[in-house]
């Protein structure tokens, strides 16, 4: 368990003294990106605001926002506000289209990186004592290295596995006896497969204690799914490349519902998607950030695109985050209904004998949008007829449109057909042409 020795200074300051540290180091941001990024002069200079306007928190809304389209049109790296002499490490974020959005560290950079994911580790019960499992991506995805080198820093003893190889994967979490995994939730579910396959049906009984679950958008029901087939308590950690990486929130054993948001090194907003205007405290909107300490690549008022609400801090003066509703652009639009892929996953889930493995097509049949899921079943009900399977299409048909709002082809498939991610799941096709939307 965390225990208050644990926490670093700032984790217990009131919010007086975190507010002042975020003023002081929001004056230094401003002035560190307009002084040395052309980029964001020519937008501050286009919006007729200077730093020296920044005299109090509220004043940063004055500011213009960033966009992933900023940081494409300044590929690769004229978003960089220091010399390359003094960058250490770029990674790229895992765009699905267009040019990847390119980021850089320096060597400072890195390490307040590591020390947030080594206090997010902490904040997850992790100690030095631990092994930590971790399969995210190594390579441009910060995922596999991010984790690494907190997981480092914490005095674990870090088992660098990456994604893929799942026979071989599942074979060293039973070897090596790990505490700690970091990985996908839709990995997971599939290591947890081939766990069940190599433990006789039960991988609950493996070494694992906890699992610091993040990079893609999950549910309850799967985190309860993943809980109980793995016995461990699972917790959600939160970042983006361009704000950071893994470890700009995480959720903490002693303060669950929400992962909470290292303020002291990234100060969130929310606003409304459609037009950038600002939202209160609670309520649902578009999460922005800018970073408070970073050098390479400052960001103001980064648009993330991931809809969420800032809750109030619990056991830490800084504010929880709630889990992630959705992105604003991965948003279906189904003959004009503005459609969630974990809205249907919160329904597929329901079912006791559907897997939370699911594909969405969506297609143009003239002017009409139509969505098809394809889902597979468990593995204990492969004997089901084909009069029961049907049944329970028409239920999950059914209850998308009551829910949702949609109608729907449901297919089911055998388990094992649908391709499985090695890191974040792709479950959404969109057949339309870019024309045609
Ligand atoms: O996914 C960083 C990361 C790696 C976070 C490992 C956590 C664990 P990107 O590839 O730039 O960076 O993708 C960032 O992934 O804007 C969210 O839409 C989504 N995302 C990340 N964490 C969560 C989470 C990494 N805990 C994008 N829940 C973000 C829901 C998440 N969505």
């Amino acid at each position: 368990m965390t225990t208050t020795n644990s926490l670093e200074p700032i984790e217990t300051a009131s919010l007086d003294e975190l507010q002042a540290l975020q003023t002081q180091r929001l004056k230094w941001t401003l002035s560190h990106a307009y002084n040395n990024v052309p980029m964001y002069r020519r937008k501050f200079d286009a919006a007729g605001v200077h730093p020296d306007d920044f005299k109090e928190l509220n004043d940063l809304r004055l500011f213009p926002c960033t966009t992933k389209q900023d940081l494409r049109d300044n590929y690769p790296f004229d978003t960089f506000a220091v010399p390359m002499e003094q960058v250490v490490r770029i990674h790229a974020s895992s765009g699905t289209t267009g040019q990847p959005t390119v980021v850089g560290y320096t060597q400072n950079d890195i390490d307040t990186w590591a020390n947030i994911v080594a206090r997010s580790l902490r904040a997850a019960g992790a100690t030095a004592r631990d092994k930590v499992h971790v399969s995210y991506g190594y390579g441009l995805f910060t995922g596999g290295l991010g984790a690494h080198y907190g997981a480092e820093r914490l005095g674990a003893a870090v088992i660098p596995m990456s994604g893929g190889q799942t026979e071989k994967q599942a074979q060293l979490i039973r070897d090596f006896q790990p505490d700690i995994i970091m990985v996908t939730p839709s990995y997971c579910l599939n290591l947890i497969e081939e766990l069940e396959r190599q433990m006789g049906g039960d991988a609950s009984r493996c070494s694992l204690r906890v699992g610091v679950f993040g990079a893609e958008p999950w549910t309850l029901a799967m985190r309860n799914e993943i809980e109980r087939r793995l016995g461990i308590t699972a917790l959600d950690i939160y970042g983006l490349s361009e704000v950071m990486g893994p470890g700009v929130a995480m959720e903490c054993l002693d303060s669950a519902g929400g992962p909470t948001i290292w303020e002291d090194h990234f100060y969130p907003e929310v606003v409304n998607p459609q037009d950038g205007t600002p939202r209160a405290d609670g309520e649902q909107g578009e999460l922005l950030f800018t970073t408070l300490t970073k050098e390479a690549l400052p960001v103001i008022r980064y648009r993330t695109r991931d809809l969420t609400r800032l809750l109030p801090g619990s056991s830490r003066a800084m504010r929880r985050m709630d889990r992630i509703a959705g992105r604003s652009d991965d948003m279906l639009i189904i003959r004009g209904v503005n459609v969630f892929p974990s809205q249907l996953e919160e329904e597929i889930v329901k079912f006791v004998h559907l897997a939370p493995h699911y594909q969405l097509e969506v297609r143009r049949n003239g002017h009409l949008d139509t969505l098809a899921i394809k889902v597979e079943l468990k593995q204990s009900s492969l004997a089901l007829s084909q009069q029961e399977r049907c049944q329970i299409c028409n239920n999950l048909r059914r209850r998308i449109k009551s829910m949702v709002g949609i109608s729907t082809e449901i297919s089911i498939v055998n388990c094992g057909s649908l391709p499985r991610s090695e890191g974040k799941a792709v479950r959404v096709c969109d057949l339309r042409t870019a024309a045609n939307q």
